[in-house]
């Protein structure tokens, strides 16, 4: 017998938004395909990781999170979730919610499971399903708003069914779930025993007024749900790797063993900057992350309407899908690509959000960027 890759590896491939990245590094383009933040840190974030260097922070932290980050975590949890939680034993702090999802996917699948996610959905979901051999199984979101059918839903479950994945807001389409879908899960999640897992990175990029409801905070599925978020997003660190899970005690432990096992834990200093962040940011610097990111979608929005190029105005998150179907190109990797070469910016194939072909029309633009990158990817746009 040869030597060869394991089986559970096969599943695993470069991401369409790392090969897009790579594509547009090659032509010096503008890169609205990953979802890295170009904005600055938050000054309390920052001082307070340098801080934690300097004294000396520098050593693995307990399993589940330095003692302030779980304080401030368990803070935020009420006064912004509406979920209760106990930071001795309900909150893992991990390597990003990437992490956190990992874990607890080791902790609680097992080969052969199967979960029911959203589609359009969040690529690294779906690879970290299948990393531990668990199976998902797909309902898909009708544009414009992103809805879902009840009857579909209940007849992809089988006796197999182990959980149910929800994105809000949604990466990609910013779709923010209301408290009546959530119900109707919850209601679906009891029915059948299932685990409600949630991710909620994007939670404070809100639009139009809308409000973030997390799942936990439904009493009937508080025990079964797995809150999964972190700071990346809202405090421009995707490099740091601080995420958390939120769950039941029943669960968060095996969940904090497991992330301990890989990771050990996340970076000591860095933890201490998210929980200074935490503690010294005021409910103003939540809304004003808000009202800018509004303010860069409608200027990407109107730019895209220009140019024949229909936006679906999400409602949170920072990214949008639009309708390529009138670019040139048979799959959405040729249209994506007929984008980059005429104007040179990145977005990321609609197809890469999908397992049906529901998303050869649409592409993915990311609009975290500086308002100077973002300018200036407008104004080659407007050249399309
Ligand atoms: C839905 C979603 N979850 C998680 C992540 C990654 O979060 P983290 O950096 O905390 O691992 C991303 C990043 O794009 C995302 O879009």
């Amino acid at each position: 017998m040869p030597l060869m890759f394991s089986r559970l590896s096969q599943s695993i491939s470069q991401s369409e938004i790392r090969n897009m990245s790579i594509e547009c590094d090659r032509i010096g383009g503008i890169n609205m395909s990953q979802g890295v933040c170009d904005l600055e840190i938050p000054l309390p974030v920052k001082q307070g990781a340098i801080e934690a260097i300097e004294q000396g922070e520098n050593h693995y932290t307990r399993y589940d999170g330095i003692e302030s980050l779980r304080k401030a975590i368990e803070h935020k949890m009420l006064s912004y979730n509406n979920v209760k939680t106990d930071p001795e034993k309900n909150i893992i702090v991990s390597s990003g919610a990437t992490g956190a999802f990992y874990s607890a996917c080791l902790a609680l699948l097992n080969p052969g499971d199967e979960v029911i996610f959203f589609e359009p959905y969040y690529g690294y979901h779906i690879s970290t399903l299948l990393a531990v051999g668990a199976v998902p199984i797909y309902v898909t979101l009708s544009p414009p708003d992103w809805t879902f059918d009840m009857d579909e839903l209940k007849q992809v479950v089988t006796s197999k069914t182990k959980g149910i994945m929800i994105c809000t807001p949604a990466n990609p389409s910013g779709k923010v779930f209301t408290k009546d879908e959530l119900e109707k899960i919850a209601d679906l999640a009891i029915k059948h025993d299932l685990f409600v897992f949630t991710d909620e990175i994007y939670e404070y990029f809100l639009y139009d007024g809308r409000k973030h409801i997390s799942p936990a905070s439904l009493d009937s599925i508080a025990e079964r749900t797995i809150t999964i978020s972190g700071y990346s997003k809202t405090f421009s660190i995707t490099g740091w790797r601080v995420g958390y899970a939120v769950c039941h005690e029943k669960w968060a432990q095996m969940i904090g063993y497991v992330s301990d096992l890989i990771y050990v834990c996340s970076p000591a200093p860095l933890q201490k900057g998210v929980a200074e962040g935490i503690n010294q940011l005021l409910p103003d610097y939540y809304q004003w992350l808000s009202h800018e990111y509004q303010i860069k979608r409608d200027q990407l929005c109107g730019t895209l309407l220009k140019i024949g190029i229909t936006p679906y105005i999400p409602h949170g998150a920072y990214y949008i899908l639009a309708d390529v179907s009138s670019l040139p190109g048979k799959t959405s990797k040729e249209k994506a690509m007929f984008i980059l070469k005429k104007v040179g910016v990145a977005t990321v194939p609609g197809e890469a959000f999908y397992a049906s072909n529901k998303g050869e029309n649409l592409v993915r633009f990311c609009f975290a960027k500086s308002n100077a990158i973002l300018e200036q990817a407008c104004e080659q746009l407007l050249k399309l």
